[in-house]
Parts: structure tokens; sequence; C-alpha cells
């Protein structure tokens, strides 16, 4: 390349020289040679040029001479050539000053002459244009716009002219495009215009080779590589995986539960720092989400309840760190959790219900409320207990508690209703409301006798106002309804009024005797006791209370037979000839009292012979014990002694004149002598005949006036006695012993009849009742019993009148009968 180069600007050189060799002495030459050539090469003859003689040139010391001592290029002075003696390199000599020359002076002595060479270097194309760097780093956004300017650095080349660098290239060029400026300096501004956008997402390096060429010849190009880093623009926002996201959470879930996690991409690398937030949330929504800005992760803050919030819609957004944002929702479905009870509300109820309420009527009315859905919230009502009412439900949530059977206060006075209100949850839940009914009474029930017949039983002869039983019943209900009064029914007993015999107290039941009672008289009667409580209307029942008087010893036995006089002339034949064993008679003796107070015993207390007769112990009958002899007296006085069995005993003594004689008269001398007084005087008889007479008169007023009496009552015939066939007849006392003693309890019977069929006898049978009312079992006509008392009365005045008259006639027939010798002896006695 130097040889190309030396030839070329050798002709150059040569013309320069001719024009220096003119102006000697000092003259000048100019000579040209190219850059770089090797140490020795040529560059001119000056003693050719200059005309000197080689011979000069020795002796005249020929040297090169540079001010600042360079040396470049050398003489020899043998030949007279200058001779390359340095390389000499026209880009370190000159730089860019495209005219570069080396000066020195060429100096001879002996005579002084000076010879000024210039050597004009040549450049020649020695230098490739060269660039800074091997490779150029260029980082270009994306987002940059079709048209952009990108700066290079320019290559360099030292050379100059032709030499230097003419020319850059690029390649490829689907990208880019080479622009070259030139400066106001003449320096090129080398730049790579955009021509097609770039998109990181497709290439993200882009590798170039920019090409500096220059003009020599041959040519030299220097290359750079431009490695084209294509810079991420935020050209893509953030896109969620889904459009939305759906999930549900458990109400009541913990604070913190994870809901879900919402995540989105960006395709651009360089934003992968998405952050997420709700958009405008709700202040609910805020309260109870919250979302991590960085993972996504949607999380619970607040409590969830169901009931308030069955869904939530949040939108939420993503936004790359080059603000693009992204969106999406999430739907959360609130799964209800069974955590409401139901809650029961009474709207009415009533604390009381008569018991006689009827089927169906409504206690309570109450709403049952859930606030959970589905499931957890249906209810169902009921009650615990197998108690006489149910639930019905009328509507929806409302509940009423009725009656299912009747009710009775004195089977439960009181309930205590437990309502629960269950969910059909998993688990259930459940509340309870305790409703205390009470029943109040009606009065359904009459009080109750403790006995259907009470017996009560009392002495005769008790103190009025003495305590006889006490009843009592019993009534069910409750309060006024319970309180039991008693009182005695209505009813006559004999004429009289019950009151009047007995009372009761109205609050206790004590029933009082009211008189005293006499057995003889009432034996026994029946009240009825009614029991009344305080209800309205009330309510009653009876009880019959049956009340036996008992007998007491009170009476003395008393002696129908033989009839005691004064004079005890009546006595009983027994004639001589009697057998052992001769019914004497009997002793007839009643008692009123009853059982062991009327068994009646006989004893012969005194006698006047006791071997002769003896008297039964039972019926009374005085028999022979022994023959009659005719030595035994004709006069016989026995005393009887008749006692009862009662405690103490009661007794009463009966003297019986027993004649021993085949005839009466022999009686009637026997008897007549007994108590005779000769020292009565005669005119007694006149006494006599007189106070018969009387007595005959008083015995004809007497009957008249019986007559009146029984004319006035009616046609009632008074009662009429009759003894025993084997007794004689007496008008007292008319009782009849079918077998002659008293073996009954009850052997008193007082007739009375109009009835002519049954007046006659009366056969003694035994009574436990008051004898008015056996009469009329045994069909006699039952009177009023006020009009017996008053017959029996009359009947007791008749009697004794009769008694006494009949005694009076007898002593005054027997005293004139048997003549003045023995008028007196029985008339007074
Ligand atoms: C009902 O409950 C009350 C108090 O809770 C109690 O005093 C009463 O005895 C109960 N009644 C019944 C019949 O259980
Ligand atoms: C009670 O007895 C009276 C009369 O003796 C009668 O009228 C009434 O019906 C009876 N009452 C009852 C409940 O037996």
């Amino acid at each position: 390349m130097r040889r190309k180069g030396f030839f070329q600007t050798w002709p150059l050189c040569i013309v320069i020289a001719f024009t220096l060799s003119a102006h000697m002495a000092t003259g000048q030459i100019r000579y040209s040679i190219p850059e770089e050539m090797t140490v020795g090469s040529f560059v001119g003859n000056i003693g050719t040029d200059l005309g000197l003689e080689p011979k000069r040139l020795v002796s005249g010391k020929a040297r090169v001479f540079t001010a600042d001592g360079s040396e470049y290029v050398g003489l020899d002075k043998e030949k007279g050539d200058l001779i390359v003696k340095q390389r000499i390199d026209r880009e370190q000599l000159c730089g860019e000053l495209s005219a570069c020359s080396v000066s020195f002076n060429v100096i001879l002595e002996n005579p002084m002459e000076l010879y000024r060479v210039n050597v004009d270097i040549l450049d020649i194309n020695d230098n490739s244009p060269v660039f800074p760097k091997g490779e150029i780093q260029l980082e270009i956004s994306e987002a940059a716009l079709p048209g952009a300017h990108f700066s290079l650095e320019s290559a360099i080349d030292p050379d100059v002219g032709f030499n230097t660098l003419q020319k850059y290239t690029l390649h490829p060029t689907d990208h880019f495009n080479l622009n070259i400026q030139s400066r106001a300096d003449g320096s090129e501004n080398v730049e790579m215009v955009l021509q097609t956008a770039l998109d990181r997402e497709k290439t993200t390096n882009h590798y170039l080779t920019l090409t500096a060429v220059d003009g020599g010849k041959p040519q030299r190009s220097g290359t750079v590589k431009i490695h084209v880093l294509v810079l991420d623009a935020n050209d893509n926002a953030p896109v969620f995986s889904q459009s939305s996201y759906k999930t549900s959470v458990v109400e009541n879930a913990a604070k913190g539960t994870l809901v879900t996690t919402v995540s989105a991409t960006d395709e651009d690398e360089s934003n992968h720092n998405i952050q997420y937030y709700f958009e405008r949330p709700s202040a609910t929504v805020k309260a109870l989400f919250t979302i991590d800005s960085e993972s996504g992760e949607v999380r619970l803050k607040g409590e969830i309840d169901y009931e308030k919030h069955k869904q939530f819609k949040i939108k939420v957004t993503a936004k790359d760190h080059g603000g693009l944002t992204g969106s999406s929702e999430i739907l959360i479905d609130v799964i209800d959790v069974n955590d409401n009870t139901p809650k029961i509300t009474i709207m009415s109820f009533s604390s009381a219900l008569p018991e006689d309420t009827g089927i169906g009527t409504v206690v309570a009315m109450m709403n049952v409320q859930d606030l959970d859905s589905g499931d957890n919230g249906r209810v169902t009502c009921s009650i615990d207990r197998d108690f006489p009412f149910k639930i019905e439900s009328s509507l929806t949530n409302d509940y009423s508690l009725v009656t299912d059977s009747t009710l009775d206060r004195e089977l439960t006075q009181e309930y205590n209703i437990t309502i629960t209100a269950a969910d059909r949850g998993s688990p259930s839940l459940s509340s309870k409301k305790l409703l205390t009914l009470k029943i109040s009474d009606v009065n359904d029930h009459a009080p109750e006798f403790q006995q259907q017949t009470y017996n009560a039983y009392i002495l005769e002869n008790n103190s009025p106002s003495m305590s006889i039983i006490s009843v009592k019943a019993e009534d069910a209900d409750w309060g006024p309804n319970a309180r039991v009064s008693y009182f005695i029914a209505d009813g006559d007993l004999n004429g009289h009024p019950l009151t009047s015999y007995v009372s009761i107290n109205s609050d206790s039941g004590v029933i009082y005797a009211v008189k005293s009672f006499d057995f003889e008289q009432l034996k026994s009667f029946k009240i009825q006791v009614k029991a009344q409580d305080g209800g309205s209307p009330p309510l009653s029942s009876n009880t019959t209370l049956n009340i036996f008087i008992q007998d007491q010893n009170d009476n003395a036995p008393q002696i129908l037979y033989p009839v005691q006089t004064s004079s005890s002339v009546v006595a009983e034949m027994v004639p001589r000839s009697a057998d052992v064993g001769y019914l004497v008679t009997k002793v007839v003796a009643v008692d009123v009292d009853s059982g062991q107070n009327a068994w009646l015993s006989y004893k012969l207390q005194k006698a006047t012979d006791r071997a002769l007769f003896e008297v039964g112990a039972q019926n009374g009958e005085i028999r022979t014990v022994r023959q009659v002899t005719d030595k035994d007296a004709v006069k016989h006085r026995l005393t009887v002694v008749v006692e009862d069995n009662g405690q103490p005993s009661r007794s009463a003594t009966v003297i019986v004149n027993v004649a021993v004689a085949d005839s009466f008269p022999e009686v009637i001398s026997e008897f007549t002598n007994f108590n005779h007084d000769t020292t009565y005087s005669d005119n007694l008889t006149f006494y006599l005949i007189l106070a018969l007479v009387v007595v005959s008169v008083l015995f004809i007023f007497s009957l008249i006036a019986i007559i009146s009496v029984k004319i006035y009552r009616w046609r009632q015939n008074r009662l009429f006695y009759k003894s025993a066939p084997n007794l004689p007849v007496i008008p007292y006392y008319p009782p009849v012993y079918a077998d002659g003693t008293l073996q009954r309890v009850y052997n008193y019977e007082m007739c009375g009849t109009t009835d002519s069929r049954m007046s006659d006898i009366k056969f003694v049978r035994p009574y436990s009742q008051n004898t008015l009312v056996n009469m009329s079992r045994a069909g006699t006509v039952q009177r009023e019993k006020k009009e017996q008392e008053e017959d029996a009365d009359l009947s007791i005045e008749v009697r004794n009148l009769f008694t006494v008259l009949i005694y009076l006639a007898f002593s005054g027939i027997h005293c004139s009968h048997f003549g003045p010798q023995n008028r007196t002896d029985s008339c007074y006695d």
C-alpha cells in the first residue's frame, strides 16, 4: 500500500523541487513523499536538485538541521540523497490537517550554504474507520414512536481526504434507518431512526451492525455491533384470572378466614408487581373484608351475619405500577348457619281458666320468629307434656294454645306448660316459654258424705243438747264451692217437727239432741241430713242418720196380776184334792223397759208354808209343790218378788192370797175370820149400805160419763183387755202370753183399735220399733199419734176409775153379803 502511495505522489514532488532550485544560495526545495515509507526510502537528491556537486556536499559537510531535533529525513552526503530516516505517520505528525509537511534545513559549510527542504507528507489510506466501542448498547422502550432518533457514536478515520470516512451503512434495517447529519464543524452526527414500532413482547433484543467505510483505495471499513434492548413499556393492563370470582362463606366465620384469592396477570414483564384493591367499597364491605394488596387474598375482617347480608358483590381492581388497571368482581354468598334461636313472643295469655272451659278454647296466642332461613328458620312449636292442650298454628309464625280435652280442677289445679319452639337446623336450636295456667273452680261437685248412712246410738234419759254424732261431707271443689253447710231435712216425728228432737251445727255437722229421749216412747228414728256447698247454684247431697235410743233400766216391773189392793181379799182357790204341780195362779208382771231390763224373774220371798208352793222363776207360775193335805191351813199368804235383770235391777213385790178349800163358803168363812173385830157396832151396816149406794150411784155416773166420752170420741171403743184363757179376766193391762212366760224382749203392747175382730186378743210379737208404727204394720188402723196419746191418758184414767169402783163394789157386796158379823173385815183394810 505504501508503495502505491509513493508512486502516486512522486511526480508532484519533482515539480516542487524545480520551483525551489531557481533560488540558490539560500534556495529551497520541496519534496512530496507518502507517509509511512520504509526507513531508507529515497526522498530526493539534493545534489541534483540543488545543483551541488557531490564533492561539495562532502567538503561542505552537508547536514540536515531541524529546529526541534526531529530526524524524519536523513542525508546521504555521498550521493546527495535524502532518505527516510524515521517512520513518518502523517496522522501522528499532522492529525486531521490535510496538508502535512516536514521541513528542515540542509546546511553546507565552506561556504556556508543553507537550503530549506520541505517534504510534504502525503496521506495514504492506512487507517480504517474505527468506532470508539466495539459494541453499542442501546435501550429503547417499546413505547418509542416511529421517527424517534437515537444517536450513535460515529466512527473515526484519522486518514484525510478520500481516505477518511465516507459513509455508514446499517444492517438490518427492518426497524431502523440511518440518518447522518453533518454538523457545522464538519463532523457527522450518526443517528438511528425508528421506522416501525418495537414490541418487547415479540423481540426483546435486536442486533444490528453499523459499518463505516472510507473512500480510500482499497476501501477500508469499520463495524460496530449495536445491541438494541427493547425496554418494556406498560402497554398491558393486568388481567384477572376470572371475570368474576364466586365463593361462599359461612356466617359467623372467624375473623381472618380466607374468603378467596384473586389474581391478575400482566403481560408486561416488568410490571409483575400488581396491587389489588377493592374498587369503591361500601362501608359494609370495608368493615367486613380486607384484601391483601400484594397477594390478592380476601379475608374476613368483621362478623358476617346472614340475616343482614346474604350476598356481597365486591368490585376488585388490579393495578400495575404503570397505573394500568384491570377489574373483576367477587361474588360472596353467605351461607346461613343456624345461629338464631326461635323467639317466642306471647301475644296474649289468660292465666286462669275455669274448669268447665270447652274444648278448643284459646288459652294463649304467641308469635315465633326465627331469623334464620330455610330449615334453620323453619320452626315447630310443641308442648312438652301430655297436657290437655295442643298447639295450633293459624298463620305462619302465629300459634295458639288451645284446650284439647276437658279440664278438671279437682285433678289438676295448675299446669306448667312449657312451650318449645325448635327449628329444623342441625343442630336444632330451640327456646322455651313457661306458662303457668291456673284452673279456677266451678261448682261441679256436690258434697259427699263419708257414709251413706250413719247410725247413732243414744242412751235414753240423755241430757238435752248432748251431741249425738258428727257427720261429715267432703266437697272436692274449692273455696266457697267446697264450703259445706249441714241441715236437717224437714220432717215430722210423732207429730212434732224433727227439729224438736235433734239439731245440727250447720258448720261442723255435729248433731245434738234437743230433748231427753225416752226409749219407752221412741226407740229409733231416722233423719235426712243434707249437706250443701256454697256454690252458685249450690249442690247438695243427703245422708240418712238412724238414731237408735238405747234402753236404760228406768222402769221397775209392774205387777199386772194379781191386782194389788189394800184389803187383798182376793184369793186363789186350791182344792184340797189338788195334785203336786197344781197351777195355783200366775203372777203376771211387765217391765216397760226392754232387753235385760225387761227380763223378769220371779221369787217367792215369804210364804205361810214354804213347803207347799213354789214360784216359777221364769214364768211366775205358782204351783203346789206337794200334795195338799187336810192339815194344811186354809189361808196362805205368799209374797212374790219380781225382779228385772237391769243394772241395777229394779223389783216389785206382790202378795198372793191362796185359799186351800174345797168349797167357796169354807173360803169365805175362813177369810172373813181373818181379821175379825167383834167390837164393830151394828150401825156400821148402815154406813156400809150407804157407802154402797153412793158407790153405785158414782159408778152409774161414771159409766154415763165414759159412754159420753166414747160417743164424743166418735165411735172408738176403749181398749179391752183379756187375759189368757186360764187366767181370770182382769180389767187392766191385758198382755197375753202364749205360754205364760215373758220370753221375748219386747212383750208389752198397748193396743187400741176400733176393729172388733182385732180388739179381743193381741199376741205378743217382738218389736224393735215404736209401738205405734208396729201397730200399723199389724194391720190396725193407725191413728194420729197425738190422739193416741190422749187416748192412752184417758184409758189410764178410766182404768183407775174402774179399779176403784169395782173394788169398792166388790168390797161392798162382800161386806153386805157376809152379814154384820164380818162386815168390817176388809172394807177399810
Ligand atoms: C309450676 O311452677 C311453679 C314455679 O315455677 C311451681 O311453684 C309450681 O309448683 C309448679 N306447678 C306444678 C303443677 O308443677
Ligand atoms: C235429699 O232428700 C230430699 C228429701 O228427703 C229430696 O227431696 C232430695 O231430692 C234429696 N236429694 C238428693 C241429692 O238425694
